[in-house]
């Protein structure tokens, strides 16, 4: 629809592009590469491959409009949790869980270490607990693949939908995740190439939180020892969300344990 926010997007991304254009003597055979990367992208891209938003990311465009959101979104000085990309993998629809669930499907992944995580998300203000959030959590494989990238995981795998109750408090056992890298046989893995860039992204856990009376909170947080925390090729890491897997002691389901409290804001 051709509202005047539309108006002034369309006309400032044509704007920046002739810019582009001339500042770079743009020529006709460089500018067609331009289109069949985009081309490209489009055939590659179906519920299993987002490529597009993989292109975006290592542009680093998500990460700055994420950055611009949160910031519009955020004018105290205790802030709520830092959001982060939500990245091209996040799927709808994953499996109700009860608290202290495992999210890690015991047959196909005999590797990786088992963590206990678990927290408290309050509100940012008042420093209450929050009942009724869903804590929605996905991560990948010891492989470096998410359920949907992989035919050998069950589907659903490793993610799942919290509810916390009274107490706001959420638990659940998941894997402590690995480095990997994003997919990089397609145009993204192309740019990053000729930037001589990696593709890694340094282990890392997605949430998304929802509340009816809260701003949902898009999230990731890394684990402070892991490789590529300087040089995620996405450049999603912020310091607040850096955190500490814990050696965990007493627990015949877990390995390392992994606190971590959510703050958010309402409405
Ligand atoms: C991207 C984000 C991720 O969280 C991930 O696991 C892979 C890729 C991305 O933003 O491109
Ligand atoms: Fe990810």
């Amino acid at each position: 629809k051709a509202t005047p926010r539309v108006r002034q997007l369309t006309a400032s991304l044509i704007q920046h592009l002739h810019d582009f254009a001339r500042e770079n003597d743009l020529t006709v055979d460089e500018w067609m590469l331009g289109v069949e990367l985009m081309n490209e992208a489009g055939r590659m891209s179906d519920d299993r491959r987002n490529e597009g938003q993989l292109v975006c990311d290592v542009l680093g465009l998500e990460s700055l409009v994420d950055e611009i959101t949160f910031k519009l979104a955020s004018d105290a000085a205790d802030e709520p949790t830092a959001t982060a990309i939500l990245g091209p993998f996040y799927r709808h629809d994953a499996p109700k869980l009860p608290m202290g669930a495992c999210i890690v499907d015991e047959k196909t992944n005999k590797e990786g270490d088992r963590t206990w995580m678990h927290g408290t998300i309050t509100d940012f203000t008042t420093g209450k607990p929050i009942e009724g959030v869903e804590v929605d959590v996905w991560h990948t494989a010891p492989n470096g693949l998410y359920e949907q990238q992989d035919p050998d995981q069950p589907d659903m795998n490793l993610r799942g939908t919290l509810t916390t109750g009274k107490d706001g408090k959420y638990d659940f056992y998941c894997l402590r995740p690995v480095p990997y890298p994003i997919p990089y046989d397609g145009p993204a893995g192309k740019i990053l190439k000729a930037l001589d860039r990696h593709p890694y992204r340094p282990a890392h856990i997605h949430f998304l939180l929802k509340h009816h009376g809260y701003k949902p909170i898009v999230t990731q947080i890394f684990d402070r020892n892991s490789k590529y925390i300087e040089d995620d090729a996405v450049f999603a890491v912020k310091d607040s969300l850096l955190v500490d897997f814990k050696p965990f002691q007493g627990d015949p389901k877990a390995d390392f344990e992994l606190p971590y409290d959510f703050k958010m804001a309402s409405f």
